[in-house]
């Protein structure tokens, strides 16, 4: 059974002796969960193969799903990266510590099954103070992906966590809240030119703003769960996902609510024993306000369409949420793609399965 030790999020100094154990943890090869300011990882000495192997043993992790390595300062990345490029070095200036993944040639101390045997590794400095208090007190970079059993919803808390993992950890640090709820963006700095790999807490634009010369490959990869030949690791479609089947709907806002409003009125018609999840922003609320008091149906709102960030820190406790009140099917709003909001749409995608409903301005009143 993991223990659960508090430590300070902005002064981990005040708690040392949770960073002391935890970092005695990692050098002996045990795994750690530790708080990020994206999600909660799950770290292991990034040097130590064996280590690493327990990381996939405990999350059910197919071992072609790379992980990204952890450091605490920029020349650590001499270690861990066979070369660093002048663009990855702009983009670790700029981002760096921060929520920006670069994939850069793997260097020799970093063991193959890191990076399931790619040439490559991702390699990020985290902005959380317990996560680069920790590394720092381990003294070696930490492989770490995000703390929960594969394919399910990320971990933004220490009780997520718990959940996926107490069972099979010695200990997890709980930091609270992780600030910015959705993972890294990753940019794979391997080729002739840069991939967004995936969208996350780093926008797209602040990137581009940061290298306006260097023109950026948006990859977009949906690949259906079953598929045989994957484009890559770790692109999974079905990944980031709750237990109940999530249909997500996208359009003009209008449109979006009065099918929303319309789904709901008819699922609670035909299947009044199901138990209905709501997944949508504040201004949705007025619209769908007259199921507030139904029991079969849970309305969590995400904050503002006009605040993404908030929602994103929000998406990950309102899926754990909605899978411990144990709904069977999750209806939820999509949001715009702008900023970090390209990376909430791309977790919903995901989360969805495919299960994608285009809403049209006028089909809505047809539903
Ligand atoms: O914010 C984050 O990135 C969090 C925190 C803990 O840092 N970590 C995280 O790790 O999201 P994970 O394992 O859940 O997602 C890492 C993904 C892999 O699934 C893979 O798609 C990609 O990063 N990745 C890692 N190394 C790679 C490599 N060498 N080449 C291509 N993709 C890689
Ligand atoms: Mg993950």
């Amino acid at each position: 059974m993991a223990h659960i030790l508090h430590v300070d999020p902005l002064h981990p100094e005040r708690t040392p002796d949770p960073i002391r154990e935890a970092a005695a943890l990692i050098q002996s090869g045990a795994l750690v969960a530790f708080p990020t300011e994206t999600v909660y990882g799950l770290g292991a000495n990034a040097y130590d193969a064996v280590a690493v192997g327990r990381i996939f043993a405990a999350k059910k992790r197919p071992t072609s799903d790379p992980v990204i390595v952890h450091v605490s300062t920029p020349e650590q990345v001499d270690q861990v990266a066979a070369s660093v490029s002048p663009v990855a070095r702009q983009l670790m200036k700029a981002f760096w510590p921060g929520a920006l993944t670069l994939i850069l040639p793997r260097g020799e101390r970093i063991p193959p099954n890191v990076s399931a045997g790619l040439p490559s590794v991702g390699v990020r400095m985290p902005a959380h103070p317990v996560a680069l208090a920790l590394i720092q007190a381990a003294g070696v970079p930490i492989a770490a992906p995000s703390a929960n059993l594969f394919s399910h919803t990320s971990p933004t808390s220490a009780h997520h966590v718990w959940r996926d993992l107490g069972d099979s950890i010695p200990l997890i640090l709980d930091g609270g809240a992780a600030p910015i709820g959705v993972e890294s963006t990753i940019l794979d700095l391997t080729g002739e030119r840069p991939q967004l790999l995936r969208p996350g807490g780093v926008p797209l634009e602040a990137i581009q703003r940061i290298i306006p010369a260097v023109k950026i490959e948006v990859v977009e990869r949906y690949a259906a769960a079953d598929q045989e030949a994957l484009p890559a690791p770790g692109m999974l479609l079905r990944h980031y996902a709750p237990r109940a089947s999530l249909h997500l709907y996208e359009g003009p806002d209008r449109a979006v609510r009065s099918s929303l409003a319309a789904a709901l009125d008819r699922l609670r018609r035909e299947t009044p024993q199901a138990r209905i999840g709501l997944l949508l922003a504040d201004e949705d609320l007025p619209a769908l306000g007259h199921h507030t008091h139904d029991p079969q149906v849970v309305i969590l709102a995400l904050g503002s369409l006009h605040d993404l960030s908030e929602a994103a820190r929000r998406l990950y406790a309102a899926l754990h949420d909605l899978d411990e009140q144990q709904v069977d099917l999750i209806l939820a709003r999509s949001f715009p793609a702008v900023g970090i909001g390209a990376a909430l749409r791309d977790r919903l995608t995901r989360a969805a399965e495919g299960k994608v409903v285009q809403v049209q301005e006028s089909s809505s009143h047809h539903e």
